[in-house]
């Protein structure tokens, strides 16, 4: 089987958007990942005009145009890496690494995407290349801040369920709770879920009573993000461990252990 590639690349930014407080989306031109990249894979990101931060940021991939050579990034801002890189300027050079990891299995027909906040946005690339088969989203928020995920998928999702912890939108709890009303009403032949592991461990099991396969979309802290400095280790179901780097960041469900 051929090795993936794995490109370096200097990319110029060509958007930066707020999308919701704490939330912004970049747009950036990178032909070869965008070519390569699949769902569920994420670059490390560095601002290659600054030497602080000197580590790279894993982000994952939010969609992708091998016709333009555009990639698309949703990040949260959580730290110092991430508040600088939502200040970055059109034209702005960002030196970027990708497309890495394994991505989703997407033999699916009728596939469920389960996520929770920023883990949404890896969930918006499966929905944007599985396009125009019929995909549905149940996507979990705190507030109605994050309405603007709906919008997102509203594009390429059959349908979009929502729910938020206080009941400003959609429906009232998290998205492990109304799972099993959704997944009665739908004929789904795969979950892809990502975001709070409790929250991908209830996805899970919920998946299991009815004996849909779900692959999960981990997130460790990465360091070098191939697989080198063991910084993303996790546990396997049946011993070992796994790189969430290079092994993952998609697993399928039974692969991980939980506890
Ligand atoms: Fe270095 Fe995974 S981030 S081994």
């Amino acid at each position: 089987m051929k090795k993936p590639e794995k490109y370096m690349e200097q990319a110029p930014v060509l958007e930066n958007s707020l999308l919701a407080p704490g939330v912004f989306r970049i747009v950036v031109k990178a032909p070869k990942i965008a070519a390569d990249c699949l769902p569920g894979q994420f670059v490390m990101v560095r601002l290659t005009s600054f030497a602080d931060p000197l580590l790279r940021r894993p982000l994952s991939i939010a969609g992708a145009d091998p016709e333009t050579g555009m990639i698309t990034l949703i990040c949260r801002i959580v730290g110092h890496g991430s508040e600088m890189l939502s200040t970055v300027k059109v034209n702005t050079l960002l030196d970027i690494m990708g497309p890495l990891g394994r991505g989703f299995a997407l033999e699916c027909e009728r596939p469920l995407l389960v996520g929770g906040g920023i883990g949404l946005a890896p969930l918006l690339f499966v929905a944007e290349y599985c396009c125009p088969k019929p995909v549905e989203v149940l996507a979990g928020g705190r507030t109605c801040d994050e309405l603007f995920w709906a919008k997102l998928f509203s594009d390429t999702c059959h349908a979009v369920h929502v729910t938020t912890d206080d009941g400003s939108l959609g429906i009232c709890g998290t998205c492990a709770e109304a799972l099993p009303e959704v997944l009665k009403n739908g004929n789904y032949d795969m979950i892809l879920t990502c975001g709070p592991r409790p929250m991908m461990q209830r996805v899970a099991a919920e998946g299991a009573k009815l004996g849909i396969r779900t692959q999960v979309s981990l997130e460790e802290h990465m360091a070098c993000g191939l697989g080198a400095c063991r910084s993303c280790t996790c546990s396997a179901s049946g011993g070992g461990t796994r790189q969430v780097c290079k092994d993952g960041p998609v697993f399928w469900a039974e692969e991980v252990e939980w506890a």
